[in-house]
């Protein structure tokens, strides 16, 4: 959970706030704000001592404690003035509130760190405060023993920053840990029923229409894909559906779509032992879909959003489907499964299928953790897309370059639409063999997307996962990636 439960605008200056610790900025040339330069004259020119020794360089992530009277000030370098950016802001947040903790300071004044007043940054910092405020310690029993007792911000004082930005990076900070929460708790917490769950509690807080489908129901909708992965696991599977309406109803709606997998064993076609923990994150597609319809709750854009998520575990058993079944998905085309392990594509099938007939969508955005193929090719560093409309992605692109959440486009060429047609069926669920995973992967996926509508697909198998550490996300822990893409897209 976020550490952090406010983030409020502050107009009281630095000497007559109440906060415990006090935050301020210098650049690599070493130029303060009339804040910092006010603080270096009340610390008997501390700062200047320490530029003048060379301790203090102004370099990006540089961080110097200060102590006086009953405060704490912390001088955080803030790199080049020149490249300094939202990003940066969201990064220096975050370093500031992982050492707030550190030092277990209960409130924190920071001034925005920086010179122009730009509305990104300020929503850039409340961001990275929240989010770098990430702790998952929900199974420590015993917290008392442990070097790090989690402690709570009770709020963050944003001098001289904008209330409405403040409020937007909250609620989409907010909404990032609730995604990562979702991905944290372990298969036998995060199952369908629980997504389910959480769904309906964010459609309370939002005015949303939650809507559950048991497996009799989909079952007897027509969604045969789902109901065939679903068919090796007793815990519940569920299709959940999320209306909000904020604008005229008549207004065509975004539509977004999430892989809820809540544990991939790879079925019939089972994985090695080795790393399978991790495939309890095979849902963050969901905690996607469902971190952005959360901060849609919480702030009530006057926009119309729709989104699906289907949801079951992938597992062997007797009644598990087999590699050569042959299952028929919700708009009525058949698909030769020939790995159980490629089951993330199938439910997505019934998914967007259902989308596709039921409403008329602006445009569809998928999110799956689809491919091992795609941290081969990008890592962790970035999402795999690609889609059938250059507009789309290209508003796709814009948006990663605002957020920071960095995307590579593959092609959909149609050389590898062949690569996913069977010989007795209309498709089969694997591409060519080891060759292009990613784009199989997508391949497939577009055969389930109504015809005219945009569409775009985010394999996010190494995005949703941290491998390396930013300022602002944890170590092997998930990262909640793409939530804040797409509410930029949103423009929420
Ligand atoms: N959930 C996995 C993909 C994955 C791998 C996510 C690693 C996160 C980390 C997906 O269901 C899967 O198993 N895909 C197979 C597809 C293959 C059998 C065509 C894969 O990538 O190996
Ligand atoms: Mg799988
Ligand atoms: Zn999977």
């Amino acid at each position: 959970m976020a550490n952090i439960n406010k983030v409020i605008s502050s107009t009281k200056s630095w000497n007559s706030t109440s906060c415990e610790l006090i935050i301020f900025g210098i650049y690599q040339d070493l130029s303060m704000t009339k804040v910092g330069d006010e603080i270096n004259e009340h610390l008997n020119k501390a700062v200047t001592k320490g530029i003048n020794c060379g301790g203090i360089k102004g370099n990006e992530g540089e961080n110097h404690l200060f102590f006086s009277d009953t405060k704490r000030f912390l001088l955080i370098g803030l790199g080049d003035k020149e490249n300094y950016d939202a990003e940066t802001t969201r990064k220096t947040g975050g370093r500031c509130v992982k050492i707030a903790l550190k030092e277990k300071c209960t409130s924190v004044w920071i001034e925005i760190l920086h010179n122009n007043n730009n509305e990104d940054f300020t929503r850039a910092l409340a961001e990275g405060l929240v989010m770098g405020s990430y702790q998952f310690r929900d199974y420590f029993t015993d917290s008392e023993k442990s070097n790090d007792i989690p402690i709570f911000i009770e709020h963050a004082e944003i001098f001289n920053g904008d209330e409405t930005e403040i409020s937007r990076g909250f609620a989409s900070g907010i909404s990032v840990c609730l995604a990562r929460d979702l991905g944290n708790h372990p298969g036998n917490v995060t199952t369908p029923s629980y997504l389910a769950e959480t769904a309906q509690n964010i459609a309370k807080k939002g005015g949303m229409t939650c809507t559950i489908f048991d497996r009799e129901q989909f079952t007897e909708m027509g969604m045969g894909a789902l109901a065939g992965v679903a068919r090796g696991t007793d815990e519940p599977p569920k299709f959940i559906l999320l209306e909000y309406f904020g604008s005229d109803k008549n207004e065509k709606p975004v539509c977004l779509v999430g892989k809820g997998l809540t544990f991939d064993s790879g079925g019939i076609s089972i994985k090695p032992a080795g790393k399978m923990d991790e495939m309890k994150y095979d849902m963050c597609g969901s905690a996607v879909v469902l971190g952005v319809m959360n901060a849609l709750a919480e702030l009530k854009p006057e926009i119309n959003v729709v989104a699906a998520i289907p949801s079951t575990e992938n597992m062997s058993g007797a009644k598990a489907y087999k590699p050569g079944d042959i299952l028929t998905a919700y708009n009525g085309k058949t698909i030769e499964v020939l790995n159980t392990d490629a089951e993330g594509r199938l439910i997505l099938a019934d998914a967007l299928s259902y989308i596709s007939k039921h409403y008329e969508p602006k445009y569809i955005l998928d999110f799956a953790t689809l491919t091992g193929a795609v941290l081969i090719a990008l890592g962790h560093i970035a999402t795999g897309i690609m889609g059938t409309d250059q507009s789309l992605v290209s508003k796709v692109k814009n948006s990663s370059d605002n957020t920071g959440e960095k995307v590579w486009e593959f092609p959909l060429w149609k050389e590898y639409c062949e690569q996913v047609k069977s010989k007795i069926a209309d498709v089969k669920n694997v591409g060519a063999a080891r060759q292009a995973g990613t784009i199989a992967g997508g391949a497939f996926l577009k055969a389930f997307v109504g015809k005219d509508i945009p569409w775009v697909h985010f394999d996010i198998a190494g995005t949703a996962w941290g491998g390396d550490v930013k300022p602002y996300t944890q170590k092997n822990s998930a990262t909640g990636a793409i939530v804040r893409l797409v509410l930029d897209m949103l423009k929420v």
